[in-house]
């Protein structure tokens, strides 16, 4: 028998509420492991303890699962408290051994009414697969746009249809394993030197690692808020996020705080001096082998210059020259994003995973 409480996210682990936050963390691990059968996407628990810290930015509520005291599913509740008023994203984990027992189902009721108290009505979730080099078998589910496809036999699709989500998204998860880059780095400098040619002399690229230059900081957070709604969004009801140079400066924080490097390639429309995209790398200092890439956006207007791959081809440049221990790089883009996706696939990313987007509007 499961009891279902509200964990206080502590400031420290050092708290008393540390251990059981460290036990939460385990959960989410152990639950990383099952799909993809590594530890790349494990965080140990001070890192995920940074990463849920609550901001002015990001609200993180906290559920977990406890069978005689020990914590064996969570479920995170992310609310957004300056955009996205109606909306929340919810997480649930439950340790394998402890499936089939109706506890995200209780989780998830628990989430709805967390929600419903704070007055969000638009629940939306993630959840994913590994992909594996054989052929897909089986029945799959396919969104409105047409584009991707899940397994409707996966747990977490059976459990999202049963509780009245819908299918709005499917994105594929793509790794590059940096060894096998065609040509090394003598490759990517040729592919950026041949997308920079496109682009001719109307733009240059500028780049900075973890701390967004003073006076590059206000285009970086116009580039930052239309990241929130410019790439394919799919069924979601996602609105624009609210950026500006407070909101960059405390995400910086944060990922120093997490112990995350991050390395950011922006363009620059040489005539109007406008950045006008921008690619984002990070990796955490205790895993220095997995690199995750983050954004890459190119404002409407600038697009079909090649910029996407000058600033992508520029960036993975950077991580051969100043990350000699990184390993693989990471990302999730929606299937639809072909533009992205065959940037991606030029570079040498192969499809790894899928991350089905789930939707409910509450009753
Ligand atoms: C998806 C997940 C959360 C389900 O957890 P769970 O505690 O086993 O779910 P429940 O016991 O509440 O199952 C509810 C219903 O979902 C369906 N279901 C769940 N797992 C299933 C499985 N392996 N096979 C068939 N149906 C399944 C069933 O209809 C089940 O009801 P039933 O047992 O009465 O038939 C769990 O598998 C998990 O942690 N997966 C990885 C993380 C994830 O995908 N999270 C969801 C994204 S937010």
């Amino acid at each position: 028998m499961t009891a279902i409480s509200l964990l206080r996210v502590p400031a420290t682990l050092a708290e008393p509420e540390g251990d059981d936050f460290a036990q939460s963390a385990r959960v989410s691990d152990a639950v990383e492991r099952a799909i993809w059968g590594h530890d790349d996407h494990g965080m140990d628990p001070a890192e995920r303890l940074a990463r849920d810290q609550p901001t002015a930015d990001r609200g993180f509520v906290l559920g977990v699962a406890r069978d005689r005291g020990r914590i064996v599913a969570n479920v995170g509740i992310g609310i957004p408290p300056r955009d996205n008023l109606r909306s929340a994203v919810v997480q649930i984990e439950v340790l394998p051994s402890y499936r089939r027992q109706g506890i995200a189902t209780a989780l998830l009721a628990f989430a709805e009414q967390e929600m419903a108290d704070r007055g969000r009505s638009i629940a939306m979730a993630w959840s994913e697969v590994r992909v594996d080099d054989g052929p897909e078998a089986g029945p799959v589910l396919v969104p409105a746009s047409g584009a991707g496809s899940f397994p409707a036999t996966d747990p977490s699709a059976i459990l999202a249809l049963r509780s009245g989500f819908e299918l709005v998204q499917v994105d594929r998860q793509s790794v590059l394993h940096l060894a096998d880059v065609q040509g090394g780095r003598d490759g990517i400098a040729r592919q950026e030197r041949e997308a920079r040619a496109v682009g001719s002399g109307d733009y240059d690229l500028v780049g900075w690692t973890d701390s967004c230059p003073e006076d590059l900081i206000d285009d970086y957070s116009l580039l930052r808020q239309r990241m929130s709604t410019d790439p394919p969004l799919g069924g979601f009801a996602q609105e624009e996020e609210a950026w500006d140079a407070d909101r960059i400066r405390r995400e910086e924080d944060r990922a120093r705080m997490a112990g995350a490097e991050t390395l950011v390639c922006a363009v620059r429309h040489t005539a109007s001096g406008q950045l006008v995209g921008h690619t984002i790398l990070d990796r955490s200092e205790a895993k220095p082998a997995v690199v995750y890439q983050e954004d890459t956006l190119v404002l409407g207007g600038h697009r079909g210059h090649r910029l996407g791959l000058w600033l992508k081809a520029a960036n993975l440049r950077r991580v051969l020259d100043e990350w000699p221990t990184a390993q693989r790089i990471y990302t999730w883009n929606a299937e639809e994003n072909s533009h992205m996706l065959d940037v991606n696939v030029a570079l040498g990313f192969r499809p790894s995973g899928r991350t089905a987007g789930w939707q409910k509007t509450l009753g």
